[in-house]
């Protein structure tokens, strides 16, 4: 039976069946680049738990890199340079080759496509410079980052959106992807049928049949109190992928952006850095001279983080209680401000009734961007293993881990991977449509969601959501943020197991079907759990110290040990007390590339600035 709400959908036992050939989870930059490429080529739809022009790359702020030497000399091979050593040698470098070569045409595309990008007085698209994007291989700060003011990602997901709607692109706005649908084959190996996703409006049930399924569900920073991310930011795709069994790769390596306002976390862009902004402790110094003395506060993030929060536990910290430094763009002046940084210099003062024209801005890091996610091929191919992809499943952006950014990512490069990899793997699912066939829909491929749901909305406990995931958030700040020991991450994976407990006795208010946001918060706390724990058993197996993960009890990195990444299985009931009962971790070689004298390009250095 078709229905007047969904005439193209049959109305089987109370749930939707859809078909099409492709389905893209997620409509931020990553799943709308790829419904561009696939649009034309195959039957797409877009499912979003948000409205398309509401999701997060919108609040990317300061750029997105490419090496058009518009302003400066500049070259893609020194910018694979860059994101290699800003990784701190974690980067595949092939794909790393892919993105800074790719890079070029993905901003052109953008501008074809309509992108209001800033210009330089002779018209051609303006460049700024961000941290660790250097010319000639780390002698001095080069202008990399083409930019709208500090609203880049915003234009880009307009710009993208629009585009998605001139090709006429189905979107299903407000559903909760849920489940990704698998079936084994003869040979027991995985096969994807589609998604099952939930109807925030109504709470209907959909069934989404597809040769192939591209998960572009962003970021879980949720998982920690002070972050940049939105609050839907909470890994529902990384999640879902996680209990079909699938690895995450490198996942204990998070990013800490430098300058969050004080005490909110919300983003001020590297940008303002880009245009001359200094970072100063409580007495004026500015301090980033002394740790990186060549590129001072373009210094990668992972190093200016590190030593914002040095400055504060060494008492030369800000404010009443010393816990935060400035971000100092009083010299910038006001033109500059308000033309090139609009948006960050309203959040100063809206949020902190601090205005940068005149003051300094109070700062301290914030939970920012996750570099380790689902594995795949440089195609956006899912991996099941170290070499074996699952046919017809794909992922892009930062739900992804390809890997380009390894342990560290420097800014401006997620924009341009939502570009570069959202591209590709739109454009390898549209080939491999053209050939595969339709996967069965198994007997009732909603009964585990439904289950789930019902599950959920009928438990008589008395714990409250918001009380268990404010607890997770400040366990993670305080335990497995920019400084980690093997202490810290015991003690928050306790926590999170007890919090799992107390989970199962979790109270939903709301009884009812439509715009049952209670029922969906408890259903993203049960994956900010599982994710908020897999990166505290990987950090804690990662004995070393490298990028975003610096390990107090193991401050070097050790190359010969672990310049590797990490991949993490689940193997058992996540509720068993110790992860080692459920969690295997394991490792996979990095890739290197050589030049044609059999040398390698970038040889592992050490990460001066
Ligand atoms: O600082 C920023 O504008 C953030 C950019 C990024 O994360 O790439």
């Amino acid at each position: 039976m078709t229905t007047q709400q969904h005439p193209e959908a049959v109305l089987k036992d109370g749930v939707y069946y859809h078909e099409f050939d492709i389905v893209i989870v997620g409509a931020g930059g990553a799943g709308m680049r790829a419904a561009i490429e696939a649009g034309p080529g195959a039957r797409t739809a877009v499912i979003t738990k948000l409205y398309p022009t509401r999701s997060h790359t919108g609040a990317a702020q300061g750029g997105m890199a490419a090496a058009l030497a518009n302003v400066e000399e500049d070259s893609w091979e020194w910018h694979t340079f860059d994101t290699v050593k800003g990784g701190d040698y974690l980067v595949d470098q092939d794909a790393a080759e892919i993105l800074a070569r790719e890079a070029i045409d993905a901003v052109i595309d953008l501008e074809n496509m309509g992108l209001p990008f800033n210009r330089t007085p002779e018209g051609k698209i303006d460049q700024r410079r961000f941290g660790g994007h250097t010319a000639d291989h780390g002698k001095t700060p080069v202008r990399r980052a083409c930019y709208a003011a500090d609203r880049t990602g915003h234009m880009i997901l307009q710009t993208l959106f629009q585009n998605c709607v001139k090709l006429g692109i189905n979107f299903f706005n407000e559903y909760y992807a849920l489940d990704l649908i698998t079936v084994k084959d003869a040979d027991g190996n995985t096969q994807v049928a589609g998604v099952v996703a939930y109807e925030l409006a109504t709470g209907d049930l959909h069934v989404f049949h597809s040769k192939a399924v591209i998960f572009a569900t962003g970021g879980f920073g949720k998982i920690y109190k002070t972050t940049s991310n939105a609050h839907t930011l909470t890994g529902d795709g990384v999640g879902i992928v996680w209990r079909k069994g699938l690895p995450l790769e490198d996942i204990e390596f998070f990013q800490f952006h430098p300058t969050g306002l004080a005490g909110l976390g919300i983003l001020l862009t590297e940008g303002a850095r880009g245009e001359g902004a200094i970072l100063r402790n409580a007495s004026g110094e500015r301090f980033m001279e002394r740790y990186a003395p060549t590129i001072k506060d373009l210094a990668p993030r992972d190093i200016v983080a590190r030593c914002m929060v040095k400055e504060v536990l060494e008492g030369r910290g800000a404010g009443p209680h010393k816990d935060y430094v400035y971000l100092d763009c009083t010299h910038l002046g006001a033109e500059v401000l308000e033309t090139k940084l609009p948006d960050i210099t309203e959040f100063a003062r809206t949020y902190l009734g601090v205005d940068p024209v005149t003051e300094p801005v109070p700062v301290m890091p914030t939970a920012h961007y996750a570099m380790g996610g689902i594995p795949t091929t440089n195609n956006g191919e899912v991996l099941q293993n170290n070499d074996t992809v699952v046919p017809g499943l794909y992922a892009a952006g930062e739900c992804a881990c390809v890997s380009v950014h390894g342990a560290n990512r420097l800014g401006t490069n997620s924009l341009l991977d939502i570009n570069v990899f959202g591209k590709r793997s739109g454009r390898n699912a549209v080939e491999y449509v053209q050939t595969a066939d339709f996967v069965p829909l198994p007997e009732d491929p909603a009964k585990e969601v439904r289950e789930m749901l019902e599950g959920l909305r009928s438990n008589t406990g008395t714990e409250r959501i918001a009380v268990l995931r404010k607890k997770l958030q400040e366990e993670m700040d305080a335990n497995a943020q920019v400084f980690r020991t093997e202490e810290t991450l015991t003690n928050v994976m306790g926590t999170i197991h007890d919090l799992r407990q107390r989970f199962k006795n979790v109270h939903i208010d709301d009884k009812g079907k439509r715009f049952n946001t209670d029922l969906l918060e408890a259903v993203e706390l049960g994956f900010l759990l599982d994710l908020a724990e897999i990166v505290a058993y990987a950090a804690r197996n990662r004995r070393e110290s490298r990028g975003g993960h610096m390990r107090e009890d193991y401050p070097d990195r050790n190359d010969e040990q672990y310049m590797q990444h990490t991949m993490a299985y689940l193997t058992g009931d996540p509720h068993s007390p110790d992860p080692e009962d459920h969690i295997k971790l394991d490792w996979k070689p990095v890739v290197f590339t050589k030049n044609d004298k059999g040398e390698l390009n970038y040889p592992p250095m050490e990460r001066k600035y």
